[in-house]
């Protein structure tokens, strides 16, 4: 049989603040799930509860069948941490802090040893792995804190932000090795690089003021909306009053409108648009796109309300 991640109606209020509202699923533990919202949605107070560093209010989850309430000694056995305020030890080099933490989590000393060089070469960090931390770019810290959660050999990872602050090229190398642990790994990650989740992700969860709004693979999210197109219409002369009644506007900044359409007005206000020499782009609907839709929080200067 399968085995599943199960969350059931976890709720946490810090003091009197609600931060996650009933929040239920249950996903395969394998491949990568991506879990996007807006700062403050309550990601990472679901990666504390679910790594169990934080208990919930109410409700409960399950890792394969353990309990996070019940058997958090038993979860921790099984799974990593990439927490979101993790930083490499100014003193240490990357080789000795991922030696180290590997010791640390009771890993014997030559396994832990093997183990290091492995993902030292996986991650190309050789020509800095003796260089102390402190020399290093903020990039490669964090590379290194994510080979260090790697490393442990868990087949199931909770990362919490990864690649923020990660140039361009390090996120792809990232993304590279993502996808090939996913084979064999459950990895929950939370990012706010939509392009992220689009890349890596087989499930995305939608988290919006401590509520999952959605959640499913991309397709299953396209088909929850009934908009097939973005248009993005440049000009000011046309009032966002006379393009409500074809789809939704969600932005509308710098004289730019952005409209969600099916495809029978796409049709229509494409013909238009060409018609009367107005400026737009078309593109079928992007994980951005449905992230704002569900979210509800458009971007609307003032003169377009
Ligand atoms: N230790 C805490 N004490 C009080 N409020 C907190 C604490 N941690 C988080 N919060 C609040 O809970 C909400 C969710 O935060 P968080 O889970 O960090 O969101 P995200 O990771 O999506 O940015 C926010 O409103 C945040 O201010
Ligand atoms: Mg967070």
């Amino acid at each position: 049989m399968q085995e599943l991640i199960e969350c059931k109606n976890i709720s946490k209020t810090y003091g009197k603040k609600p931060a996650l509202k009933n929040v239920s699923f249950s996903l395969p533990l394998r491949g990568v799930f991506a879990l996007i919202g807006r700062n403050g949605a309550g990601k990472t107070t679901l990666i504390k509860i679910l790594s169990t560093l934080l208990e919930p209010t109410s409700g409960t989850a399950e890792i394969g069948k353990i309990n996070i309430v019940k058997n958090p000694a038993e979860i921790r056995k099984s799974i990593a941490v990439l927490s979101q305020e993790a930083k490499a030890v100014n003193w240490l080099t990357p080789r000795q802090q991922i030696f180290i933490y590997l010791l640390y989590r009771g890993m014997g000393i030559n396994e832990a040893k093997m183990k290091t060089e492995e993902v030292i070469k996986t991650f190309k960090i050789g020509k800095n792995a003796d260089i102390v931390n402190s020399r290093l770019s903020g990039g490669i810290k964090r590379k290194v804190l994510i080979a260090m959660v790697i490393s442990t050999g868990s087949k199931i990872l909770f990362l919490d932000e990864p690649t923020i602050g990660l140039d361009p090229i390090a996120r792809e190398e990232l993304w590279y090795i993502l996808r090939r642990l996913k084979k064999t790994h459950f990895i929950f990650l939370t990012t706010h690089y939509l392009n992220e989740a689009e890349a890596l992700a087989d499930n995305i969860g939608i988290f919006d003021e401590g509520r999952l709004v959605q959640i499913g693979t991309l397709q299953e999210l396209r088909k929850n909306i009934n908009y097939q197109y973005s248009i993005y219409v440049q000009e000011s002369r046309i009032s966002l009053k006379s393009l409500k009644r074809y789809g939704k506007v969600v932005k509308g900044i710098d004289n730019k409108l952005q409209l969600l359409v099916d495809q029978k007005n796409a049709d229509l206000l494409s013909k238009r648009f060409i018609q009367q020499k107005i400026r737009f782009s078309i593109n079928p609907i992007s994980l951005e796109d449905i992230f704002y839709y569900f979210t509800k929080k458009q971007i609307l200067e003032e003169s377009y309300e």
